[in-house]
């Protein structure tokens, strides 16, 4: 039996009507970058993840390198992953000029395996990224320890795993920021939109032993085709 690697066709079968009503929505409001549309998918997919807010992106990929960027991670930065994922979240620590540590994976989940993190930090360790694959979540519980204790950033690369729970809380609602694909073969996307979201939440603000607070204005501090709240575009910033 041949199984495509990716079939789209059957998950647009699905609701063909459905898709094409709101595919042709968009094109009567021309509301092709940013608009109305984004503006309710990021309050939807907000509740949906019990987060306070989540912002649209390009990619899965960018939102991983803007969530990066945004903690403040650069060159001579080193970043805690794994390497069995998809090579994007290397990828997004490379761009922001940091270095990627690999740690391996548990061998029943194939996520993350928290005891092989402590081994990995060094003096410029800034964030751990678990990756949740397979629509599950990584052991979070004894990776936010790590973290809080070496006051290093969670951002999880939750890509994979949209609606995933861990005791109770949502995947990409449970780190400092959580970062979502929305390729069309993804876990959620029934339709061909192509964008990812990442949030803020607030207790590094409020933690006076954060390692640098975030701020709103840090969220997009870069190009991409998304609006900030005061409906410019961050590129008219530079
Ligand atoms: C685990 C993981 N991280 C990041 C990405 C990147 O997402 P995108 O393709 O939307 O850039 C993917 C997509 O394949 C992924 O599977």
């Amino acid at each position: 039996m041949k199984v495509p690697y990716l079939d789209l066709k059957s998950a647009v079968r699905t609701d063909p009507r459905e898709i094409a009503d709101a595919i042709q929505q968009v094109l009567d409001r021309t509301a092709f970058a940013g608009g109305p549309f984004v503006a309710q998918f990021e309050k939807d997919f907000a509740t949906f993840c019990g987060t306070r807010f989540s912002a649209g992106v390009g990619s899965g990929t960018d939102a991983l390198w803007m969530a990066l960027l945004g903690l403040g991670i650069g060159p001579g930065d080193e970043v805690i992953t794994v390497p069995d994922t998809f090579i994007a979240t290397a990828e997004a620590i490379s761009w922001c000029g940091a270095r990627p540590v690999f740690v391996d994976v548990d061998p029943v989940t194939y996520n993350m395996d928290p005891s092989k993190i402590e081994a990995a930090i060094t003096p410029k360790t800034r964030a751990i990224i678990p990756v949740h694959l397979f629509g599950q979540t990584a052991d979070m519980d004894p990776i936010l320890e790590i973290a809080r204790k070496r006051k290093l950033f969670v951002v999880e690369d939750a890509s994979q795993a949209h609606g995933a729970e861990y005791k109770g809380k949502k995947a990409g609602s449970i780190g400092d920021a959580g970062c979502f694909s929305f390729y069309p073969g993804k876990n959620s996307a029934r339709t061909a939109s192509g964008w990812s979201g990442h949030r803020q939440r607030g207790t590094r603000q409020e933690d006076p032993d954060a390692a640098r607070p975030w701020t709103g204005e840090e969220i997009l501090p870069f190009p991409d085709r998304v609006e900030r709240p005061d409906g410019r575009y961050p590129r008219e910033r530079y």
